[in-house]
C-alpha cells in the first residue's frame, strides 16, 4: 500500500515509524515531514493548509490511505475535501472535528448526553460574562471557543484576573476569532491523564494511557506548552477507572456524535482529570496527542494500518487492540525560551546514537535538514523516547538518552515521570 501521513511534528514522525513497522506498507510519504520523518518517508514540501495541493498529490501517487496528525485541517474540512477526490482518509470529517474545534460544542454536548465534566456557561457577549464573574467561585477557568494552539485556556485566581481575561479573550481578540464565544467553567483538582481511543462511529477502542507535562518548568511550573513530555501507562489510571471511563464517558460520547448526525471516525483524545467525585473529561481532541502519541504508539502491537482502516471501513469490533507489557517515558528535547522567544538554526550532534538500538527512539517535532547537517528549527525539537521494563527503568534510560544529543540552547525538564514515585 501506498500511505500519505498529514503533519511535520513528533506526532507525524511516531505515526510514519508505527505505519514503516506494517508490512502492508509498501511506500510511505509525508508533506511537509521533517529531516527525522525523512528517513522512513519520502517528505515534499506543501503545507497542512493546503488541501487542494494535499489532494492532488495523493491522487498523483495513488495514495491507498491518508492519514491527517494535526488538529487544524482536520477542524478546517480536510477530510471532507479528500474524500471528496475519492480518497480514504483516517481522521474525522469537519462535521466530526467539531469535538476539539469547539469546546462550546463539546460542553454542550456533554451537559445534553451526562457525561462528566466541569459545570460551565458559554457566552458570547462579554458583558454577559462579566456580570456573571460576579456570581462564580475562585479560582475560575476561561476558555477561548476555537483552536489556539493549545494555549486559549487561562486558570484566573481572583475576579480581577478574570475580568482581564475576558478582556483578552472576547475584547482584545487575544486568540483570533477563536474568542468569539468562550466558556467559563468550575476549575477542577486531581491527576490529569491522556486517554487516546481509536472510533469507527461505532465502537471505540481505548489506547493505553499516559500522562503529559504541560508547564515548561520542573515542578509544574512556568507557561502552558504543548507539551514536554509524557509517560505511559499512567499508574493513577487503574482498571476500575478505565471500566468507569468506558461506561460513563467514552462510549457515551462516540453515541452521542452518532445521535447528533456526525459520527466520529478517527481518533478521539480524552483530557481526564480524575476528581474526587470521579473521572471528568478536562477537554476532547480528535488526533493523537503530542508527546502522548511518542509514548503510546511505540507500545501497540497491532498493525496500525489495520486498526487505521477499520475506523474508515466501520470494522473496528473485529481488532483486538493489544499494547506491549512494559512503559514508555518521553522527554521533550527544547529551545531555550520556548514558549516565547527562541532561536533555530542550531546543528543538532548525536542522532546516530539512537540507530540500532531497540527501545531507544528520537522522534522529530522542529528540525531541518541543511547542508551543514541537521538543525534546530522550532521550540519543541527532538521527543527523546525510551522503553522499559517498568516506568522507572524506561524514565531512566529516555533521560540516559537525552544526554546522547547536543544542541546550542537545548532545554528539558528534568522532572518527567516524578509522578510515579508517588503511584
Ligand atoms: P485544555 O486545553 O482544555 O486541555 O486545558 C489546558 C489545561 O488547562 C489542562 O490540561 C488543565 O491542566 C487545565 N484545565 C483546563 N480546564 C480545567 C478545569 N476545569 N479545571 C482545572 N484545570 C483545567
Ligand atoms: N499533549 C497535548 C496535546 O497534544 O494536545
Amino acid at each position: 500500500m501506498t500511505v500519505l501521513i498529514v503533519g511535520g511534528g513528533g506526532r507525524e514522525h511516531a505515526i510514519a515509524y508505527a505505519v514503516s513497522k506494517s508490512a502492508k506498507a509498501d511506500k510511505i510519504y509525508c508533506v511537509p515531514g521533517n529531516a527525522g520523518i525523512a528517513g522512513i518517508a519520502e517528505c515534499v514540501d506543501i503545507q497542512v493548509m493546503d488541501f487542494e495541493e494535499i489532494a492532488r498529490f495523493a491522487k498523483k501517487v495513488k495514495a491507498d490511505l491518508v492519514i491527517v496528525g494535526p488538529d487544524d485541517p482536520l477542524a478546517a474540512g480536510i477530510v471532507d475535501v479528500l474524500q471528496g477526490y475519492g480518497l480514504k482518509v483516517f481522521g474525522p470529517d469537519g462535521k466530526a472535528a467539531i469535538l476539539e474545534g469547539s469546546k462550546a460544542f463539546s460542553k454542550d454536548l456533554m451537559k445534553k448526553y451526562n457525561i462528566p465534566t466541569a459545570k460551565y456557561e458559554v457566552f458570547d457577549n462579554a458583558d454577559k460574562a462579566m456580570a456573571y464573574l460576579e456570581t462564580v467561585s475562585y479560582p475560575v477557568v476561561l476558555k477561548a471557543d476555537g483552536l489556539a494552539l493549545g494555549k486559549g485556556v487561562l486558570i484566573c485566581e481572583t475576579q480581577e484576573a478574570a475580568r482581564d481575561g475576558v478582556k483578552q479573550i472576547m475584547m482584545d481578540k487575544k486568540f483570533g476569532i477563536a474568542g468569539n464565544r468562550m466558556v467559563i467553567e468550575e476549575y477542577m483538582t486531581g491527576r490529569e491523564v491522556s486517554v487516546l481511543t481509536f472510533c469507527d462511529g461505532k465502537t471505540i477502542k481505548v489506547m493505553s494511557s499516559a500522562q503529559d507535562h504541560k508547564r515548561a518548568g520542573d515542578g509544574d511550573t512556568g507557561l502552558n506548552t504543548g507539551g514536554m513530555g509524557t509517560f505511559s501507562p499512567s499508574p493513577f489510571y487503574t482498571a476500575k477507572i478505565d471500566e468507569y471511563c468506558k461506561k460513563n464517558i467514552y462510549k457515551p460520547t462516540v453515541d452521542a456524535m452518532t445521535d447528533e448526525g456526525r459520527p466520529f471516525k478517527g481518533v478521539i483524545f480524552f483530557g481526564l482529570m480524575l476528581t474526587e467525585d470521579g473521572p471528568k473529561v478536562l477537554e476532547f481532541n480528535a488526533r493523537f496527542g503530542d508527546p502522548e502519541a511518542q509514548v503510546v504508539l511505540p507500545r501497540m502491537k497491532n498493525d496500525i494500518i489495520d486498526v487505521m482502516l477499520a475506523c474508515v471501513d466501520g470494522t473496528l469490533g473485529k481488532i483486538k487492540l493489544e499494547f506491549e507489557d512494559n512503559a514508555a517515558v518521553c522527554v521533550m528535547l527544547a529551545s531555550q525560551g520556548y514558549p516565547g522567544k527562541y532561536e533555530r538554526g542550531f546543528l543538532i550532534s548525536g542522532l546516530e546514537q539512537f540507530k540500532g538500538k531497540d527501545d531507544y527512539y528520537v522522534f522529530h517535532s522542529g528540525t531541518k535538514k541543511t547542508g551543514k547537517g541537521i538543525v534546530t528549527n522550532g521550540g519543541r525539537v527532538l521527543g527523546v523516547t525510551a522503553k522499559g521494563n517498568d516506568l522507572k527503568d524506561a524514565r531512566r534510560k529516555a533521560y540516559e538518552a537525552c544526554e546522547w544529543i547536543d544542541f546550542d540552547n537545548k532545554y528539558m525538564r528534568h522532572d518527567i515521570g516524578k509522578a510515579i514515585d508517588e503511584a
